[in-house]
């Protein structure tokens, strides 16, 4: 989809002071086809043509309320006249804590700002706790632009190369080279690697670091078992299993992922959806690993860390989140899902909807499963750009990249649902006629 005159007018100006006009590179679609947006309001946000758009990118999943939501704008005001960093604690950072811990039952937290430094902090908790200096990761798994595990998140096929034993794939130049060494990773949902990569390994390895649902490779869900398995050989071989759930935490279950499949983590991460959009993040986890966070033990901090305005918007949110809000956001995703898959049956349409509804992915495929990373990167981009790109036109804006999940929020109501539907279904029939 092409910008509009002003859009297009006000990314010349954005070029000219910002590299690529966006502040993070995933941003960008394309000189004339990069939107600036002027705001956002509950389910729908508008870009400077005033061009107006049912939202389910929701910024890659933090607006889990919808845009500018009421309850936390009025917390985030009334926070803002209190002052913001004072570098010492103050009452809002203790509420959100206990929050935290009230929904998702994990012992102690540590507040941070964005979903990046919740996992580096997360992996130096576990080398420090164990001893032992190597990563786990899986393919297709992204956990944020610290260097320690920015390979293989969208490795190409079939440079990544043998699944039993993949290369490893930067995600960038200026990632040094021996990091390489200090990460493994493998495909995801196949038990008879992961175990035969654990017992080989577990010597040097201090931590597992997994999305329990892909957010990232559009929301392929572990098979039955599979975590269970993680857990158990962390468990034998003192691993630590570290849950990455930015997307999914405060967004699948009120305790996330983890509450979901009944399995628990040793450290979990936590971001996005805990202050509806405004940036704060956390590591919870088991009080023997937080317990050793101190002087002389192991190290994390930060000047910014729990400031007054994130915490006022995590509290309000996830009053929200404590309240009910999950229902709703989990009810708009069923009623698309259903009316989604209903479609693509009757236009005889190859293709799987899937995933949890709070942030389910469509994928153009022959095939009745999609598992992992490499059969995502097998299915049919063309079909899904063109029929997101004409999405767009229409006024309905989930993200273009087929990686991403829609995200429904508690804002969209049944007429969003319907008027998305109608538009899935128009937008598909131009692409497939075509075809
Ligand atoms: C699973 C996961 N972990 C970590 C991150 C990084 O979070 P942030 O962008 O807040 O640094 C993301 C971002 O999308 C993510 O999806």
């Amino acid at each position: 989809m092409q910008s509009g005159p002003k859009s297009r007018a006000m990314y010349k100006r954005a070029v000219q002071s910002i590299p690529l006009g966006v502040n993070s590179n995933f941003r960008y679609w394309g000189d004339d086809q990069t939107l600036i947006i002027k705001r956002g309001d509950g389910a729908y946000i508008w870009d400077m043509d005033d061009n107006r758009y049912i939202d389910y990118r929701n910024a890659w999943g933090p607006v889990i309320l919808g845009h500018a939501y009421p309850s936390v704008i009025a917390n985030v005001e009334k926070a803002l006249k209190m002052g913001n960093v004072f570098a010492m604690t103050h009452e809002l950072e203790i509420r959100v804590a206990e929050q935290i811990r009230e929904l998702t039952g994990v012992d102690l937290v540590r507040l941070t700002n964005t979903g990046t430094e919740a996992t580096m902090h997360a992996i130096r908790f576990a080398r420090a706790y164990t001893g032992r200096e190597k990563v786990l990761k899986f393919e297709g798994h992204y956990h944020g632009f610290q260097d320690y595990t920015l390979f293989n998140c969208q490795p190409p096929i079939p440079g990544v190369g043998y699944r039993r034993s993949p290369n490893m794939i930067p995600h960038s130049s200026g990632i040094p080279r021996v990091l390489s060494q200090l990460i493994d990773s493998i495909p995801f949902n196949d038990e008879a690697i992961v175990e035969k990569k654990i017992r080989e390994s577990w010597h040097d390895l201090a931590c597992i670091i997994i999305e329990p649902i892909m957010g990232n490779s559009p929301g392929i869900l572990p098979k039955p078992g599979y975590l269970e398995l993680i857990r158990k050989l962390c468990d034998e071989y003192g691993i630590v299993l570290i849950f990455d759930e930015i997307k999914t935490g405060f967004r699948v279950a009120k305790g996330g992922a983890q509450e979901l499949f009944n399995v628990r983590a040793d450290l979990v991460t936590y971001a996005k959806a805990m202050g509806n959009g405004f940036p704060i993040a956390a590591i919870g986890g088991r009080k023997e690993i937080m317990r050793e966070i101190g002087y002389q033990k192991i190290s994390h901090g930060g000047t910014y860390s729990g400031n007054v305005v994130a915490t006022a918007a995590a509290e309000a949110t996830l009053d929200e989140i404590a309240s009910g809000a999950l229902e709703k956001v989990e009810g708009h995703g069923k009623k698309l899902m259903a009316g989604i898959r209903e479609i693509i049956k009757r236009k005889s349409v190859p293709a799987l909807v899937q995933g949890p509804p709070a942030m389910f992915g469509i994928v153009f495929t022959e095939k009745s499963e999609i598992n992992e990373y490499r059969e995502w990167a097998g299915s049919n981009h063309h079909i899904y750009n063109a029929v997101l790109s004409k999405m767009m036109e229409k006024g309905v804006m989930p993200d273009k990249d087929s990686r991403e999940p829609w995200f429904s929020s508690a804002s969209h109501t049944d007429e969003h649902l319907g008027i998305t539907l109608g538009v899935f279904e128009e937008a598909l029939m131009e692409v497939i006629e075509k075809i």
